[in-house]
């Protein structure tokens, strides 16, 4: 397939409007026919026995481990251990009888990566490789192969990769849940149903673009910046930072809300821009009186959240974009949406090359 940028400046840009589609292509792929089941080549594996997930892998494919790691622990119930590729293998982990461990890649070539499944499987471990390249080395070696159904990625910073990888692990999760005992068909059904909604909500979000694009704008001029959340908006938070460092070389951390009065609260002035993503969930209370800690510092909060979030916090922060109201459980997908948008138009405003980073590579086949 030759992918072309059409209308879009970049393929980045390009990459990120086409989310709604491709997640509406993955979904079609791993559901059944009837739309009530969760359907893909995982069904095999003997679940019910598994005492727990191993899910390893690099870079932005971590983050999307780690939001996996929410959904599997919540939806099924089931023990995971995520792990950067990189540092796996060399602490010769034991793994357990019985044991899954899923590698997660874009490539399909990371050469850490690779070595984590081999590693898995030298222990005996059932494997499975969630890759969007189906021809690459990982999916020919891996037990089972999951296709993520992004289609070509050109841009280096990923994107809908990472959205398509957790879609395809949050479908996963329910898969699990019902091979476990954990939920029942009409359960399965309802996440199915919650699941479809993603593309829509994607669709509303990405009609917000002009709002980031202007917020991006004050975030180019500084040197730092923050990005906060908890839960399942901690790895998104991580990913937000990610992005922004790659494409517009400004430094910036990812933080667990709750985290940042154990050091991070000490970098806080009004020169540094906090992004927090703040859906309104049952962690947002505490979540606000982190942002009122830090504003009680003359942090400048850069509030991404829903109208909810927005109303106990609008008169205190310094810019704000309201987000669709959505199951927190589904907000990774619309926020991901916010923070790629973010770095996007800050590495536009700063003239950097957006889709070829300075010492970047797309996919890294040396250790
Ligand atoms: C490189 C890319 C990142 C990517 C990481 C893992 O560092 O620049 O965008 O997240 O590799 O790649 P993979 O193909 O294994 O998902």
């Amino acid at each position: 397939i030759v992918a072309d940028k059409g209308q879009h400046r970049h393929y980045m840009a390009k990459e990120i409007h086409e989310q709604p589609s491709v997640i509406a292509r993955a979904l079609g792929a791993w559901i059944s026919e009837d739309r009530t089941r969760i359907a893909c080549a995982a069904e095999n594996v003997d679940w019910a026995r598994a005492p727990r997930l191993t899910i390893v892998a690099c870079g932005t494919a971590y983050y999307a481990a780690h939001v996996a790691k929410v959904w599997m622990e919540r939806v099924a119930r089931i023990p995971v251990e995520i792990e950067i590729a990189s540092e796996f293998r060399y602490r010769e982990p034991p793994l357990p009888d019985r044991g899954v461990t899923m590698v997660v890649s874009q490539s399909g070539e990371t050469a850490d990566t690779l070595a984590a499944l081999r590693y898995a499987q030298s222990r005996g471990q059932i494997t499975l490789g969630l890759v969007n390249v189906t021809t690459s080395t990982i999916a020919r070696e891996a037990d089972v192969i999951l296709p993520i159904h992004a289609g070509p990625e050109i841009g280096v910073a990923s994107t809908k990769a990472f959205t398509a990888m957790v879609f395809c692990l949050s479908a996963l999760a329910v898969l699990i849940a019902r091979k476990r005992g954990e939920i029942g068909l009409d359960e399965e059904h309802g996440y199915v149903e919650l699941l479809s909604t993603v593309p829509r909500l994607m669709s509303e979000t990405i009609a917000l673009e002009p709002q980031f694009e202007a917020l991006a704008h004050d975030i180019a001029r500084s040197s730092d910046t923050l990005f906060l959340g908890r839960g399942l908006m901690y790895p998104l938070a991580l990913e937000g930072a990610l992005k922004l460092k790659e494409i517009t070389y400004i430094h910036a951390e990812g933080y667990a809300a709750g985290e940042i009065k154990h050091g991070p609260i000490a970098l806080v002035d009004e020169l540094t821009p906090i992004i927090a993503l703040a859906p309104f969930d049952g962690l947002f209370d505490k979540l606000a009186s982190n942002l009122r800690e830090v504003m009680g510092r003359k942090g400048r909060v850069a509030l991404i959240g829903d109208a909810e979030a927005s109303r106990d916090l609008a008169e205190e922060v310094w810019r704000r974009v309201e987000m669709p109201a959505v199951d927190p459980l589904i907000a990774p997908y619309i926020y991901a949406v916010a923070v790629q948008f973010i770095a996007y138009h800050a590495a536009v405003a700063k003239g950097t090359d957006v889709d070829q980073p300075r010492n970047l590579a797309k996919s890294v086949t040396v250790e």
